[in-house]
């Protein structure tokens, strides 16, 4: 039986990891606390869990204080440096990671690939070693390493990523989560490190910082800018709403078997240039406006380097073994990702004004 009452949550002020704190702390089964590590780096934003701050500085304002409530705390910290994450494993009596903490945007990888070497597997050696450490030979505890479909590489038209395909990345990004898989699964072999691992495809929905396709093409959209495609807009991708995610790693956390393997999708395959005409259409739906004052604004620009094709995910080892499932569709997942950052513009501009606008114009000025 697992411990599951200081839950180490890295990575948590990101778009699923934060979405995932929110989600566990609702669920009436978990009664631990959660322990949120962010190092706050451009993609790190108290503001994604203002709802759950308490007291004079929280209650839905935006002002990125760091509250801490009785089942929840926020520790400032950077999974790079080995003596803070080990002192937290004893301060807080950690018995379970759920390890977000990763720079995780493709684009930036080619752009700069160190940190992601530094952060995904320099920082994921880190903590299982703190976990090591802490936690000797104890079988009531847990690290569950959140990672990517990516590391699978890039499929034709047919078929789809399962647990036993072979890996094979093809971005700096994807490489240093799939050294991150293999560090966290040597441990298990080698040490007895209680583990598991999820691979999942692209999430969408609320607090997604606006660097990825589906909140870009919102925003862009609703502020009458283009709509940037890459290449042809013929690559694929597999989408699931980021609730759905939180799910599938809350089902393994409980029911997961250690040593194992699960891969968590949307069954949900859309290509680029059709999905961006759907967001076209519904935000045309939203303003009451023709579809076509939004197509107008797609502008087909110079394609990512080495650009993954097709990612879909085979889901049925998840479905099976613990009874998961897709809880949201995607035309309503869209519908209310849509409406959300219509109504957070306070969140909007706050992000915005930081550094998402440098990266904005120097990415999207060499295309
Ligand atoms: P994100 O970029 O929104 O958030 C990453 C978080 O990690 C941020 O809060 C950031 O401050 C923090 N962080 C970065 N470097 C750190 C460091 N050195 N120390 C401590 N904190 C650090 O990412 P996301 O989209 O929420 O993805 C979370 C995880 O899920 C990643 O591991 C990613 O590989 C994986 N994943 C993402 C998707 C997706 O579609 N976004 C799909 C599958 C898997
Ligand atoms: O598959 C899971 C992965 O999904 C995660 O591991 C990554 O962390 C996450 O960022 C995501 O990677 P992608 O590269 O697939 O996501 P992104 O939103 O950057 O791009 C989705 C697709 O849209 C991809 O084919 C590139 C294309 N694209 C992206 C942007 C930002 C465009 O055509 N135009 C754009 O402006």
């Amino acid at each position: 039986m697992r411990a599951l009452n200081n839950v180490l949550v890295t990575g948590g002020a990101g778009f699923i990891g934060a979405n995932f704190i929110r989600y566990l702390l609702e669920q009436s089964e978990f009664r631990g606390r959660v322990v949120n590590l962010d190092a706050l780096t451009y993609a790190g934003n108290l503001d994604n869990l203002h709802e759950i701050a308490e007291g004079p500085h929280g209650s839905g304002s935006y002002n990125s204080v760091a509250v801490s409530t009785p089942r929840y705390v926020f520790e400032h910290a950077d999974i790079r440096e080995f003596d803070t994450v080990a002192d937290l494993f004893a301060r807080y009596e950690i018995d379970t990671v759920v390890h977000f903490a990763a720079e995780s945007h493709v684009d930036r990888s080619i752009v700069g690939p160190r940190a992601f070497i530094e952060t995904n597997i320099g920082g994921t050696f880190n903590l299982l070693e703190a976990a090591r450490s802490a936690w000797g030979n104890r079988d009531d505890v847990l690290f569950h390493h959140v990672s990517t479909d990516e590391v699978f590489g890039s499929l034709g038209a047919e078929g789809a990523f399962h647990e036993h395909t072979p890996y094979d990345p093809k971005s700096p990004y994807s490489a240093s989560k799939a050294s991150s898989d293999h560090l966290v699964r040597a441990h298990g072999h080698t040490f007895g490190l209680p583990f598991t691992i999820s691979n999942c495809s692209n999430n969408y929905g609320p607090y997604q910082f606006p660097e990825k396709m589906v909140p870009l093409m919102i925003l862009n959209a609703l502020e009458g800018k283009p709509l940037p495609v890459y290449g042809d807009g013929s690559n694929v991708r597999d989408w699931l709403y980021v609730e759905d995610h939180s799910s599938a790693i809350w089902s393994i956390m409980r029911r997961g078997r250690n040593g194992e393997t699960y891969l968590v999708g949307g069954e949900n395959e859309w290509e680029n240039l059709t999905l961006v005409h759907a967001i076209c259409e519904k935000v045309a739906a939203v303003r009451g406006e023709p579809t076509e004052r939004y197509t107008d604004l797609i502008r087909f620009v110079k394609d990512r380097p080495g650009h993954d094709h097709r990612y879909a995910v085979n889901c049925n080892k998840i479905k099976h073994d613990l009874g998961w499932r897709q809880a949201h569709e995607f035309s309503s997942g869209l519908d209310a990702t849509i409406a959300w950052y219509l109504n957070n513009t306070t969140w909007v501009e706050r992000v915005r004004s930081g550094a998402y606008k440098d990266w904005i114009e120097a990415n999207y000025a060499a295309r």
